[in-house]
């Protein structure tokens, strides 16, 4: 199946299907001699493990990762990176009942009509544990790019209705919904209780910083930095809108509010806000970068629904598998993963934009 592979010089590709064997990545062109271990890789992998509190999948999954190649005595050594995590806690039975009529928000009918066949089991490739394989290669990227200083920050921004109102950084780790503010969290948790007694589920934001990344990372016209992250975030499963700094907002704004003016700060140049989200033609512009990704809510709910299955009968649907009530907070990991592979790659690619680059590479 086409479509598993991204990037051009980090490039990964993601393969495994939620009840198969198990699920990985390959990750090719990473640079050589970076120190990777198993634990480096395991500790995103825990963020976005299943069962790790009230309002995730009851689904009981380690999750661990095991590195088969392109490390060697605790150091990447530039060749193929492949790395495992075998499903432990597959019950293929949850989805019988989906095997003969299509889920209302799910794959299942595009896959059908377009295959001739699906995977029922869980939704195979449709289905969020897909993503073990983008966070094991993000945990990779993100090592890489703390080496430049490069650091990236995300976090539910908000549930529903329910959005933070305060912002502390330090909570965010701990907090079972991964919100920066402990007031919004509590509003938001029981939220979610109500609405999962009323058999239903709930979206989200979630708002993802990037920090200390120099001027001029993303390629003109089709590569641009923005374009890239919007590419990776709507590969995601369940994300249904994406928007840089000011976003959606700036359609009623005034040029005066919406430009950033320049000025100089410490002899350097600076801007004096940051409307751009960080982003100026495609390209960084040395600010940190925003952005904030819009979550639908989990699309498997136990409520009955309306549907028709796969012969064509109108019929009714309950889903009582082991679903997220709220997909947002698990994605949380998974919207920092993939914003750190795009980054790293078009770093990567922005080494050779200037003759000046690639001779200071080579004059060495
Ligand atoms: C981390 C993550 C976890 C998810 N968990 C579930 C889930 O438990 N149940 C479900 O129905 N969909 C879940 N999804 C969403 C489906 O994968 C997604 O809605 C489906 O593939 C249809 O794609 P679309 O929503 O982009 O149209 C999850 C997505 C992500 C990214």
């Amino acid at each position: 199946m086409a479509g598993s592979v991204l990037g051009e010089i980090f490039k990964i590709s993601t393969w495994g299907e939620s009840h198969g064997k198990a699920l990985g990545v390959v990750v090719d062109g990473c640079p050589a001699g970076i120190e990777l271990s198993e634990e480096d890789i395991q500790v995103y992998l825990d963020r976005r493990k299943p069962g790790r509190n009230a309002f995730t999948t009851n689904r009981k999954e380690s999750d661990q990762v095991e590195i088969l190649s392109g490390v060697f005595e605790g150091k990447t050594t530039g060749t193929p990176i492949s790395l495992v995590v075998f499903n432990k806690d597959q019950r293929s039975k949850d989805y019988s009942q989906i095997a003969n009529c299509y889920r209302p928000g799910h794959a299942d009918y595009t896959f059908d009509k377009k295959y001739g066949f699906r995977d029922y089991r869980g939704g195979g490739r449709s289905s969020g544990r897909e993503t073990i394989g983008r966070v094991a290669a993000g945990a990779i990227a993100c090592k890489v790019l703390k080496e430049l200083g490069i650091e990236f920050m995300a976090y539910t921004k908000s549930i529903g209705e329910i959005e933070i109102k305060t912002f502390d950084k330090s909570v965010i780790a701990r907090d079972p919904l991964s919100m920066p503010d402990t007031e919004a969290s509590k509003k938001a948790q029981e939220y979610l209780e109500k609405i999962r007694k009323e058999q239903d589920s709930a979206g989200g934001v979630i708002e993802c910083r990037i920090n200390h990344l120099p001027v001029g990372i993303g390629n003109t016209v089709f590569d641009k930095l923005d374009a890239n992250l919007a590419k990776a975030m709507f590969s995601l499963g369940s994300v249904k809108g994406f928007e840089i700094g000011d976003g959606f907002n700036v359609s009623s704004m005034r040029g005066s509010e919406n430009n950033d003016n320049f000025i100089l700060k410490d002899g350097k140049i600076a801007k004096e806000t940051n409307h751009s989200g960080g982003i100026l033609g495609g390209m960084s512009d040395g600010d940190e970068v925003v952005f904030r990704v819009a979550i639908k809510p989990t699309p498997s709910i136990s409520r009955p629904q309306k549907t028709v299955t796969i012969s064509g009968e109108e019929t009714t649907i309950e889903i009582h598998g082991r679903h997220d009530p709220v997909i947002a907070p698990r994605a949380v990991v998974v919207v920092e993963s993939m914003a750190a592979i795009t980054v790293l790659d078009l770093l990567l690619s922005n080494m050779c934009s200037s003759i000046d680059k690639i001779k200071k590479v080579y004059s060495e």
